[in-house]
């Protein structure tokens, strides 16, 4: 007999991670019906190359106000207000998307007779666990966010554990940390700063551009829900973590040698005035479990940074 057809309800299917997932699961045969609010962070060029696969059904809908869900196997929930610059100016909208989005979607799954419930799997944050020097976080560790964005994405992992304690609500939590990789909007560090050189501004980097983050490309984080899916223990939370480490200095270092074909110096390119509230020093997670499963990453950030860097020196509007 041949492999299940698998179904899923991806949320946020326009967003930059949103989308490598739906591509990665409309390629491997499943049935996707994808659910989009389309705020600004949103890409409706996906939609048009989703919508050739008839196994691609798509509504613009918000988390927080949808009313029904259709039978699928997961809830893949990609959909989230996300960059944590705006969430200290206004934490409202993430509120509303990151807490009571999930609180909704958790509703709908448990009007669910049980064998009919779908599995949450909840796209959170390494930025959860809050920052730390050295070592890595595990999955029990406990949670200290440090911003309004990542204290909504803890709430929302409380709320999952809560909801299938009681209710019987079946979940993945999945614990990334930052993804780089094409279609992300240019608010977020290497877009940002292929638009910034482009308009022929500054690149304006948080401090002294030492804080240190660690990359992971889109497509590896769909593969890692795709292994978790098929190979994980449900009700469980896995962390995900890049093959990249680095100061946002050396990762500007790197974006700017491939823009001008050349190296160049940094000094004359960034500035670093701004000062973000609460900045997370760096973040580590220890993400041997999902590795034990056989997952690990493809993507090599030294190898793909030079075509991302083009792809988005070549777009015009942002
Ligand atoms: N980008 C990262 O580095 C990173 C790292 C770890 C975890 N995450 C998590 O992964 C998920 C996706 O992140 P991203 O960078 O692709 O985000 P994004 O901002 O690029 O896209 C978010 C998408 O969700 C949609 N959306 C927002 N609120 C919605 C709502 N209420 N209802 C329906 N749709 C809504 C937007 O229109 C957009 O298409 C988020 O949950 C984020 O917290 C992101």
């Amino acid at each position: 007999m041949r492999a299940p057809v698998r179904t899923a309800c991806v949320t946020g299917c326009l967003g930059f991670m949103g989308s490598h997932f739906t591509r990665a699961a409309l390629k491997r045969g499943w049935r996707v019906w994808g659910i989009d609010k389309m705020t600004y962070a949103a890409r409706e060029e996906w939609l048009a190359e989703f919508k050739r696969y008839p196994t691609f059904e798509f509504r613009q809908a918000d988390i927080a106000s949808l009313d029904h869900l259709y039978e699928v196997d997961y809830v893949v929930n990609y959909a989230a207000e996300t960059h944590v610059d705006n969430s200290i100016v206004d934490s409202s909208r993430f509120l509303h998307s990151n807490i009571m989005g999930v609180q909704n979607l958790l509703e709908l799954i448990r009007a669910k007779r049980h064998y009919e419930m779908p599995t949450l799997v909840q796209l959170s944050t390494d930025e959860v666990y809050g920052d730390l020097t050295n070592g890595h976080h595990k999955a029990s560790d406990p949670l200290h966010p440090s911003n309004p964005y990542s204290a909504s994405k803890a709430s929302a992992d409380m709320l999952i554990m809560a909801w299938h304690r009681t209710h019987g609500v079946p979940y993945s939590i999945v614990r990334p940390t930052n993804n780089y990789g094409i279609g992300q909007y240019p608010e977020k560090l290497i877009p940002k700063a292929v638009k910034h050189l482009a308009l022929g501004k500054p690149i304006p980097l948080h401090g002294d551009g030492s804080f240190v983050r660690n990359w992971l490309h889109a497509e590896d984080t769909a593969s890692a829900i795709m292994t978790v899916l098929e190979k994980g223990k449900i009700n469980r939370v896995y962390n995900v973590s890049g093959n990249y480490e680095a100061p946002n200095r050396e990762v500007i270092r790197q974006v700017l040698r491939h823009y001008f074909g050349r190296s160049v110096p940094l000094e004359r390119y960034a500035k670093f005035e701004y000062v973000r509230q609460g900045e997370d020093v760096r973040y580590g997670v220890d993400d041997k479990p999902l590795r034990e499963l056989g997952w690990s990453n493809r993507k090599h950030f030294e190898r793909e940074i030079g075509a991302i860097v083009r792809y988005y020196k070549n777009k015009v509007v942002w």
